[in-house]
């Protein structure tokens, strides 16, 4: 049983699922390009309900617990080494995910250290970083095409204000409403909502955002 457990089984907090569950719906098109990936929960979880996933990061240390799970599960998933902001991409996609970098406050339930750890100036760097890539993966978006911008986080600077910051900026970005009784409603995006889950503990809180390019 053990052995079966450790085999099929990936546990990932309830937050991470939900959050994917409320927004796979919206791509169109199932070859999907996830561009901060690793170590894999959420493309795995896309990879199960049928996307065709090309895994992106930088971190060589990511990458290997990556792989471990793939390893373990049975699963197969192109994952390629690789900084998304130096690269250069020669082709457009209709599906992508950004699961962008960040302080990770919300994981605070598991990690309470984030909180007494927490550096303002971090929080700007990330919030650069998580513009940075939004702009990049706007511009590798094909008209019409789906991008999804997550982040464990609750900080305004890392959550509402980058999205309000690329849609002042970009005209071409609309911003989706998603169907949801487990997420709080903010302006551009979603917050998971922790109490949703308290029969079992509660959830990480992320932030979700979904942007079409039109
Ligand atoms: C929040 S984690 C992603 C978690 C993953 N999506 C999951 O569900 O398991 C952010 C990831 O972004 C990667 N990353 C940070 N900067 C990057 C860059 N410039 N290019 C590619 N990956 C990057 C980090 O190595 C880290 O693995």
């Amino acid at each position: 049983m053990e052995k079966k457990i450790n085999r099929e089984c990936f546990v990932q907090d309830i937050g991470n699922f939900e959050v994917i569950n409320s927004i796979h719906k919206f791509y169109k098109d199932k070859n999907l390009i996830d561009v901060c990936a690793a170590p894999g929960g959420k493309s795995i979880l896309l990879q199960s309900l049928g996307f065709n996933v090309l895994a992106i990061d930088k971190s060589q240390n990511q990458i290997n617990k990556f792989e471990e799970n793939l390893n373990r599960l049975n699963i197969k998933i192109n994952i390629q080494k690789l900084d998304f902001l130096k690269k250069k991409f020669t082709d457009k996609f209709n599906s992508i995910l950004l699961d962008a970098p960040c302080s990770a406050l919300g994981t605070f339930r598991r990690n309470p250290d984030v909180t007494v750890k927490i550096d303002p100036s971090q929080i700007k760097k990330h919030q650069k970083t998580q513009i940075q890539m939004l702009e990049k993966s706007l511009k590798m978006l094909n008209n019409g095409g789906f991008l999804v911008y997550i982040v464990c986080s609750f900080h305004p600077f890392e959550t509402i204000d980058v999205i309000d910051k690329i849609i002042q900026k970009h005209k071409n970005v609309k911003i989706h409403s998603i169907e949801t009784d487990k997420m709080i409603k903010r302006q551009n995006g979603y917050f998971i909502n922790p109490l949703s889950f308290k029969d079992i503990g509660g959830s990480d809180i992320f932030f979700v955002s979904v942007l079409e390019k039109i």
